[in-house]
């Protein structure tokens, strides 16, 4: 038997134990950077496997075997503030929280994975990436801040994705998902009476027309075959009917799938705010307010490499790009990456929920698919590199 023939057997019987792990995480989410459970965890199982554990600030594992060149494979291990409404006996246990990303069968998957690669010849070094905090946290952020990809030579990471069948890899070169930022906007107007609006100046009014400018960056100024997004999310002014506000703010969101197009919208919408807020005698602030997403962007020798060791293992399609977001682009920034995708949507089972829905659930009959990717993955590119 081959080791690639070995290696999917050793998945294959793995996945009892794949589906049992992914259900105590399931019954236990914990959400960004509370990993501690899950981790705990994490830390038992890899115990005398042989690897090299280091525990990173917030929650994280980095476990390493081996070495040479180094490939890393990544889970992520958190949950969303999210009721689960699905009725199966491993049903969420704590109220509010909810696994609904699949970032529990991530983390078994990988668990499976380490297994299986203690026990296989490798010609380098395998490093597995337990990262908390992905939903909102940029905990990918962190663990390459802290150097755990500095001797890194490739890096992959799996999601299970609701868009594909049950089974089917997705592969994609390029840009697969988008870069996120989040912005908010202030106008500062002059309060007054409601009936009487030429002694005041009313910055809701102004709000509305900066909104609306937003959205002729998109129509007018980006290239019509590059998307973008711009979300207005959120607003907020005024407290009576009859009086007009001092203040009026915004909130939202900015997509791309570049980052000089990232860049462009950002300082466009810096200046129409500005510019439109003067000339209608108010000021404005924009801010982004959390740390830019970059998008990320999948090696293209990477994605070649996968869909030729993962052919055998089953069906592979090119996914659909999404304007979501994913912190593994910190990773692809830092060395080449290849984010895969693995369909677990199964309609005989009622598993057609999206992602951070509240019945949102995975197809575990193939999560050992998961731990055999990560495993012919590793393996195949050390021996490429030999
Ligand atoms: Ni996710």
């Amino acid at each position: 038997m081959s080791v690639e023939e070995d290696i999917i057997k050793k998945a294959r019987e793995l996945s009892s134990y794949i589906i049992e792990k992914r259900r105590d995480f399931h019954m236990h989410p914990e959400l960004k950077f509370e990993e501690h459970r899950t981790s705990s965890i994490v830390l038992e199982e890899l115990e005398n496997l042989g690897y090299e554990i280091h525990r990173t600030e917030k929650t994280g594992i980095v476990a390493t075997l081996g070495d040479g060149a180094t490939v890393a494979l990544r889970a992520d291990m958190d949950a969303l503030p999210i009721n689960e409404e699905n009725d199966v006996p491993y049903k969420s246990q704590v109220p509010g929280k909810m696994h609904a990303c699949g970032h529990d069968a991530h983390t078994a998957m990988l668990l499976g994975a380490a297994k299986i690669i203690a026990d296989m010849p490798i010609n380098g070094r395998v490093k597995l990436i337990f990262q908390p905090g992905e939903e909102g946290g940029l905990g990918a952020k962190y663990i390459v801040e802290d150097g755990y990809l500095d001797d890194v030579d490739a890096v992959f990471g799996i999601h299970v994705w609701a868009d594909l069948p049950s089974g089917v890899i997705g592969i994609r070169e390029g840009p697969l998902l988008a870069s996120a930022d989040s912005f908010r906007v202030k106008i500062e107007g002059m309060g007054g009476h409601a009936a009487v609006p030429q002694y005041a100046i009313d910055p809701i009014a102004v709000a509305f027309d900066i909104g609306n400018a937003y959205s002729k960056i998109i129509s007018r100024e980006i290239d019509p075959l590059e998307p973008a997004v711009i979300s207005v999310t959120k607003v907020e002014a005024g407290t009576a009917f009859n009086v007009i506000p001092e203040y009026a703010e915004l909130w939202g969101t900015i997509r791309t799938f570049r980052e000089d197009v990232r860049n462009f919208i950002v300082d466009r919408m810096k200046k129409i705010t500005k510019g439109y807020a003067n000339s209608m005698r108010c000021k404005a602030e924009f801010e982004i307010t959390m740390d830019s997403v970059p998008p990320t962007i999948n090696d293209a020798k990477l994605a070649d490499f996968a869909r030729r060791v993962l052919k055998n293992l089953g069906k592979i399609e090119v996914p659909e790009r999404t304007m979501g977001s994913e912190d593994f682009s910190f990773y692809t920034k830092k060395a080449p990456g290849l984010f895969l995708l693995l369909g677990i949507r199964n309609e005989e089972k009622g598993i057609i929920y999206p992602h951070h829905h509240p019945r949102f659930n995975v197809d575990e009959s193939v999560l050992w698919m998961g731990a055999a990717m990560h495993a012919l993955l590793a393996y195949n590119y050390l021996e490429a590199r030999k």
